[in-house]
């Protein structure tokens, strides 16, 4: 039997998931993978804080019982970019792969990472970071990895297409947020979400993923009171590279888009062979996004 020893980085909204869903899923995956899951160490930075289902004796709050620690391989789940990516870098230079869903981490240095992951000779998976527990970072990296992609378009922010649910239901663009907030979709501040920067953010790593082009103009509008419509993301291959663009758009009552309500996520991947590719589901949340940050701990191990 395989055993992967997983050192994981924060024990939060999705770390926890993980824990659980590990736990949840060990026997299903030993008999079916021969794959022998064990959490050996987690990080968090208050070992206080009540966390349901996980066992106190894994925690610490030193990072480095964690990545140097006894596991082949560590979930990265704090957030953030500076602490976060020091953490990455340890463990890419002790040969750990990493499985990451902070998509402002890969955003600020996927490349640089990626990079030094490569010369280790180790995996960074990322399913997690876009569309939470929606497969569309493997739909593109393998499923349609034998076709040229022309574009992706796509709801990318769960809590402005809550916003813009309600908004359309009648309900006031400040209270709508609000609700976002107490439902847990949105951040105490929701900036980066109702900028659009955070589309902008999970378009940039599908592009990455996607295109073999550099990308000539991006264009990022957020919503705000008055805004109807749906945010969407588009990346669009043009002459010599690619277009990225993130902005609220009318969707005809016929289009796939139209059915992609509160923090629904949705992508349509035109490819120049299969032609459109449709997905949707959960974008974020505990479970949703701990199954895609599981199904890449299986990947890699
Ligand atoms: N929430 C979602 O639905 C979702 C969906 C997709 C992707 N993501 C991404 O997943 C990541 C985690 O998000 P989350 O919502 O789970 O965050 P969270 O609930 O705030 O959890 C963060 C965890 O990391 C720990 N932590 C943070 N900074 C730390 C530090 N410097 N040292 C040690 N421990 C630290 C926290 O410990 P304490 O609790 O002890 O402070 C907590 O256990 C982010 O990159 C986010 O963008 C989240």
């Amino acid at each position: 039997m395989k055993r992967i020893r997983i050192g994981l980085l924060g024990c939060g909204t999705v770390g926890g998931g993980f824990v659980r869903l590990v736990n949840a899923e060990r026997e299903r995956i030993r008999t079916r993978y021969g794959v022998d899951l064990e959490i050996t160490r987690i990080l968090v930075r208050d070992l206080d804080k009540s966390h349901a289902g996980v066992d106190r004796a894994l925690l610490t709050t030193n990072a480095l019982e964690v990545i140097d620690g006894d596991c082949d391989l560590v979930v990265e789940a704090i957030g953030g970019v500076h602490t976060a990516g020091t953490f990455v870098r340890r463990a890419i230079a002790r040969g750990r792969d990493v499985v990451t869903a902070n998509k402002a981490l890969l955003a600020a240095c996927g490349r640089e990472l990626f990079r030094a992951a490569a010369e280790r000779g180790v995996t960074i998976g990322f399913e997690a970071s876009v569309c939470g527990g929606v497969p569309v970072i493997g739909a593109l990296r393998r499923g349609l990895a034998g076709d040229t992609i022309e574009s992706i378009t796509g709801i990318l922010n769960g809590t402005c297409n809550y916003v813009l649910s309600r908004v359309e239901q009648g309900v006031s663009f400040s209270d709508a947020v609000v609700h976002a907030q107490e439902r847990g979709f949105a951040e105490a501040d929701p900036s980066l979400d109702l900028s659009g920067q955070d589309a902008a953010q999970k378009l940039r790593i599908l592009a990455e993923v996607a295109f073999d082009a550099p990308v000539h103009r991006e264009v990022v509008r957020g919503i705000a009171s008055g805004t109807r419509g749906k945010l969407i993301a588009e990346a669009r291959r043009v002459a010599g590279g690619v277009e990225l663009l993130v902005e609220p758009r009318r969707v005809g009552i016929d289009h796939p888009f139209a059915r992609v309500i509160d923090e629904q996520n949705a992508v349509v991947i035109r490819g120049r062979a299969v032609g459109e590719v449709f997905l949707s589901g959960r974008g974020a949340g505990s479970m949703p996004t701990a199954a895609a940050l599981l199904a890449d701990v299986l990947e890699c191990g």
